[in-house]
């Protein structure tokens, strides 16, 4: 099989070419000029998700079995600071991708298109955990664009009859994420901690969310499952089916690190507004593909910790 992943330079895409490559497929990823590719440099291609006739080229040239569409801005903070962005990079580039798509021609390729969790946005009490059928109702700019670009592939699935598979993850967390998501801003903070880089006091956000955690190993293996398996038109979660407060997972890590470290709210970190809660009905991930998360949170949080504390060993402060 020959995938083609879009931004997979990122956190998600190197650990779903690893995925990819351990079961035998030929992996090309796609990544902005000023990222660069480890380990394949001949498998990646500069591309721009904003330049749909480069992403036709690119197609025509690689004739992929299947596409993951992974390039996206990815930070629901990021997207209250640049709605611009976030709706360009997120709708216009999926709408990019199916068009390109659909102007290469047969034969298609099996599309994976990643959405989100947060599409859901202010479930009810009794619609959780939410199922795929829900009404979706955004609480951000962030969720909007992934809303959109969900009904946009649902159009190209039926009005072209592009093998589209649509796919909701909730938080993935795991070593190599960036800062700017929670696991990682906690751990870092530790790391710093721990290695007398700063007070041992962290500086958290809204403690009361309650979120979806899954390793990002497994959710990659989702993801390979669904272009395997995933029903064209159709629309999964991909999460471990329990939501965690986030002080919970604060708790966790502070119990897994050495010295006495506090933890300070800072309203600065507080979002306009951070839907209560997120939870996935797995149901029809696990009934169409038969897949079962394998890492616990607690083993997950120390690998990433670990990461962490390695990278400032080596003097990496991102
Ligand atoms: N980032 C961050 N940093 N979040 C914090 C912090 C902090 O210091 N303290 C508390 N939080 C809270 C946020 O307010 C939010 O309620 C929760 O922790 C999770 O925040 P993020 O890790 O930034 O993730 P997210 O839930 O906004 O979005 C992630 O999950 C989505 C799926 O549910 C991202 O991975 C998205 O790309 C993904 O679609």
């Amino acid at each position: 099989m020959k995938a083609l992943i879009t931004g997979g330079s990122g956190f998600v895409g190197k650990y779903l070419r690893e995925e990819l490559e351990e079961a035998g497929w030929t992996v090309y990823i796609t990544g902005l000029e000023e990222e660069g590719a480890e380990g394949l440099p001949e498998h990646f291609c500069h591309l721009n998700i904003l330049e749909q006739v480069a992403i036709e080229n690119l197609l025509r040239r690689l004739r992929p079995d299947v596409v993951f569409h992974l390039a996206a801005q990815s930070s629901v903070a990021l997207s209250w600071r640049n709605p611009a962005l976030t709706v360009d990079v997120n709708v216009k580039g999926s709408v990019n991708l199916l068009e390109a798509i659909r102007q290469a021609g047969e034969p298609w390729p099996q599309t994976v298109l990643i959405g989100s969790g947060e599409e859901y946005g202010h479930i009810l009490p009794q619609e959780t955990p939410v199922t795929e059928e829900n009404l979706l109702r955004p609480g951000n700019l962030y969720a909007a664009t992934k809303a959109a670009q969900n009904l946009i592939g649902k159009i190209y699935a039926q009005a072209y009859r592009l093998p589209v598979v649509l796919v909701r993850p909730f938080n993935h967390i795991g070593p190599g994420q960036l800062p700017g998501f929670v696991a990682a801003d906690f751990c870092k903070q530790i790391a710093e901690a721990e290695a007398g880089l700063r007070e041992p006091v962290m500086r958290v956000g809204n403690l009361t969310a309650r979120r979806d955690f899954t390793d990002v190993r497994d959710v990659v293996r989702a993801y390979r499952l669904l272009a395997e398996k995933g029903r064209p038109g159709e629309t999964y979660n991909v999460g471990s089916g329990h939501a965690v407060e986030i002080r919970e997972l604060l708790r966790c890590l502070l119990s897994l690190s050495k010295g006495d470290i506090q933890a300070e709210v800072d309203p600065a970190k507080f979002r306009p507004v951070d839907v209560p809660v997120l939870e996935a009905d797995i149901r029809k991930l696990q009934t169409d593909t038969g897949w079962m998360p394998t890492f616990s949170l607690e083993k997950t949080l120390e690998d990433t910790l670990n990461y962490w504390r390695a990278q400032i060993q080596n003097g990496d402060k991102c």
